[in-house]
C-alpha cells in the first residue's frame, strides 16, 4: 500500500533506456479529480512517465501506486487508466457514433444502452448531431473531442493525455483548453495531461510538475510556480524573470534583507530553511511587479538605471533597464493604463521602484 492517501503516487521511480536515464527519482503524488499537468520542454521525459502511468513502459526502479494498488505487475489493460494521444487515434472509415462506441464493444451492452451513452458523449463534448457523420468529415478540433469521448466512455479513473492540443491552431487550442477544463470538473475524472506550452498547464492545472532532464523541479500550483519559484529554472521556464546576486545581511519574520548587487538593500521573501546571514544568494523579480519612472519615486525601495530599450506593445510596454553590476538589462513590463500619445522612449536615466513583497530569494543561490 502507499504510505498517503494520494490516488496516484509515483515512489522514486527511475527509466533507463540502454545507459541513458530518462527518468532521474521522480516521486510525484496526485489527488483524486485532480487535472495535473507534466510540464517541460521536448526530451524531459514527460511522455516517458505517462507511458508508464499508462504501463506501455516499466520503470527501472520504483514503484507506481494508482488506488492504493502497486501497479508494476499489472498490464495496460488492466490499469484503471485510459490514454489519449497527440495525434487523434480515431478511424477514418467509421462514423463518430462507431468512433466512440469502439471501447464498448468488448462490453456486452445492449445496442439500445451503447447509443445512449454515445449519445451522452456527444452531448458533453458538444457535437450532438454528429453522431452519422463520417469521421474524416471532421475538423482537427471535433476529431480531438471524438477522441476525448471515446476514452471517456469507458469511464476511467484516469485520463492521461499526451499533449493532445497538439496539433491545433492557436486560436482553437485555447477555446480546447476551455472546454477541457470545464469537461473535466463536469466528469470528475482524475486528467494526467502532458504539455510544453507553459501558458497551456498555467490555464488548465489545479497542479503542475515541471521537468527537466528526467527530474521534476517544483511541484506547485500555477500560483506558486509562478510566484514562488524554487529555482532559476523553474524561474526561466515559467514566464520572464530578472535574477540578482547579493549577500544576506538578517532574517526576520521569513524576510530576507539582502545586500543585493546594483539595487542596494532589498527585502525578499520565500527564504528557504538554512539560510543564514552571510551567505550569498540568488533573488527573482517578475518584471510586473517593477515600476519604471524619469522622477525619483516618493514610496518604496528603488534604484537608478539607464533606459536602454523600450517596446511598445498596446495593452503594455516593455522596457530594458541597464544597471551597474548586473550582466543582465533588467527586463519591466507596464500596463498601458493611459492612452500613450507617442512611442515608448528609450535612452535616459531613470528609476526603478518595487513593492515590498515583490522579490523572491532562490533555492540555487
Ligand atoms: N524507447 C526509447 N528508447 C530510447 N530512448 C528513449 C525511448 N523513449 C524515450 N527515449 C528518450 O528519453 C528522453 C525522454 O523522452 P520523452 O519521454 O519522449 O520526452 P518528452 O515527452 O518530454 O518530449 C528522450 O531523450 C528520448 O529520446
Ligand atoms: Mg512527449
Amino acid at each position: 500500500m502507499t504510505q498517503n492517501d494520494a490516488f496516484i503516487s509515483i515512489r522514486n521511480v527511475n527509466k533507463f533506456f540502454g545507459k541513458f536515464q530518462a527518468i532521474a527519482d521522480v516521486s510525484i503524488d496526485i489527488q483524486h479529480g485532480e487535472f495535473f499537468s507534466l510540464l517541460g520542454s521536448s526530451g524531459c521525459g514527460k511522455t516517458t512517465l505517462l507511458r508508464m502511468l499508462a504501463g506501455f513502459e516499466s520503470p527501472t526502479s520504483g514503484e507506481i501506486y494508482i488506488d492504493g494498488q502497486p501497479m508494476s505487475d499489472v498490464p495496460p489493460h488492466h490499469r484503471p487508466v485510459n490514454m489519449v494521444f497527440q495525434s487523434y487515434a480515431i478511424f477514418p472509415h467509421l462514423n463518430v457514433r462507431d468512433n466512440i462506441a469502439y471501447g464498448l464493444r468488448k462490453q456486452k451492452l445492449a445496442r439500445a444502452k451503447r447509443y445512449e451513452m454515445v449519445d451522452e458523449m456527444l452531448e458533453l463534448i458538444k457535437l450532438p448531431d454528429y453522431g452519422d457523420r463520417k469521421a474524416n468529415e471532421l475538423s482537427g478540433g471535433q476529431r480531438q473531442r471524438i477522441a476525448l469521448a471515446r476514452s471517456l466512455i469507458l469511464r476511467p479513473k484516469v485520463l492521461l493525455l499526451d499533449e493532445p492540443l497538439g496539433a491545433l491552431d492557436k486560436q482553437l487550442r485555447e477555446q480546447m483548453q476551455l472546454e477541457l477544463r470545464a469537461l473535466q470538473k463536469t466528469v470528475g475524472i482524475t486528467f494526467v495531461f502532458v504539455t510544453h506550452d507553459q501558458e497551456e498547464a498555467l490555464t488548465l492545472s489545479d497542479r503542475i510538475a515541471v521537468m527537466a532532464q528526467g527530474r521534476d523541479l517544483q511541484v506547485d500550483t500555477p500560483t506558486r510556480l509562478y510566484e514562488n519559484p524554487v529555482n532559476r529554472d523553474v524561474a526561466s521556464f515559467i514566464g520572464t524573470m530578472n535574477f540578482f546576486d547579493g549577500t544576506v545581511s538578517a532574517i526576520n519574520d521569513g524576510i530576507a534583507k539582502v545586500d543585493a548587487v546594483g539595487l542596494g538593500e532589498v527585502r525578499a521573501g520565500n527564504v528557504p530553511s538554512g539560510l543564514r546571514p552571510g551567505q550569498s544568494v540568488c533573488l527573482a523579480v517578475r518584471p510586473e511587479k517593477l515600476t519604471v519612472s524619469e522622477n525619483a519615486p516618493e514610496a518604496g525601495s528603488n534604484a537608478r538605471g539607464l533606459l536602454e530599450n523600450a517596446a511598445y506593445l498596446g495593452e503594455r510596454s516593455h522596457y530594458y533597464v541597464r544597471v551597474d553590476g548586473v550582466s543582465q538589462p533588467v527586463a519591466v513590463s507596464a500596463q498601458n493604463r493611459q492612452r500613450a500619445d507617442g512611442k515608448a522612449e528609450d535612452k535616459r536615466p531613470v528609476w526603478l521602484s518595487w513593492d515590498e513583497n515583490a522579490f523572491v530569494v532562490l533555492e540555487d543561490g
